[in-house]
């Protein structure tokens, strides 16, 4: 039988973290190790983060460029913070593989029964300043990682058809 991976076919991104959970750090550990491995455009590996566990001051202040915006997230176990930086003038796949790092850290989650929702409602500008991301570094997507909350469930996810997929043949 072909069938998704019970790790892809079980990820879904709760709105919601239970705010007692703690996350531990070898699991935010093999996070980072998992991105560590992902693929990139000549091997460049241009991604970073800034991470935070709830009840460390880096939480706190990721909490803060998220407050406001996606107050759904105050209270995960684990605040993540990803940045690409673009090299050079050779053509730009850093966007493209900070994604591929980020999702093999949502797998790695899903592997250690944890769940992530990304998200890009936070303070960008704010996140910058606080951590001094400057360019050629670029803040990209928080990752909000946890159990999911209460009265949070993965129903209603929809996906376009298949067939959508494959346009030009
Ligand atoms: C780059 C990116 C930005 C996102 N930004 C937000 C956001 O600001 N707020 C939010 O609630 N969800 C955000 N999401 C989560 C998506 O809405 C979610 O992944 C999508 O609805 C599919 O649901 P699933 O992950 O459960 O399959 C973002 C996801 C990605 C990949």
């Amino acid at each position: 039988m072909n069938e998704m991976t019970p790790l892809l076919a079980g990820r879904w991104s709760p709105r919601g973290f239970d705010r007692t959970h703690v996350v531990g750090s070898g699991q935010i550990e093999c996070m980072l190790q998992a991105a560590r491995w992902a693929p990139s455009a000549m091997n460049r590996q241009p991604w970073a983060f800034v991470v935070g566990r709830r009840g460390d001051r880096v939480h706190e202040r990721l909490e803060g460029l998220a407050r406001g915006l996606s107050d759904w997230a105050l209270g995960a176990s684990a605040l993540v913070l990803a940045a690409y930086r673009t090299e050079g003038d050779e053509p730009d796949y850093a966007l493209h593989d900070l994604g591929g790092a980020v999702a093999h850290m949502s797998v790695q989650a899903e592997a250690m029964g944890l769940h992530v929702r990304q998200f890009a409602g936070y303070d960008h500008e704010g996140a910058r300043t606080a951590f001094g991301i400057d360019p050629p570094w670029t803040p990209v997507v928080m990752l909000a990682v946890g159990i999911p909350g209460p009265g949070t469930s993965p129903a209603g996810r929809e996906r376009k058809p298949i067939g959508e997929l494959t346009p030009w043949q």
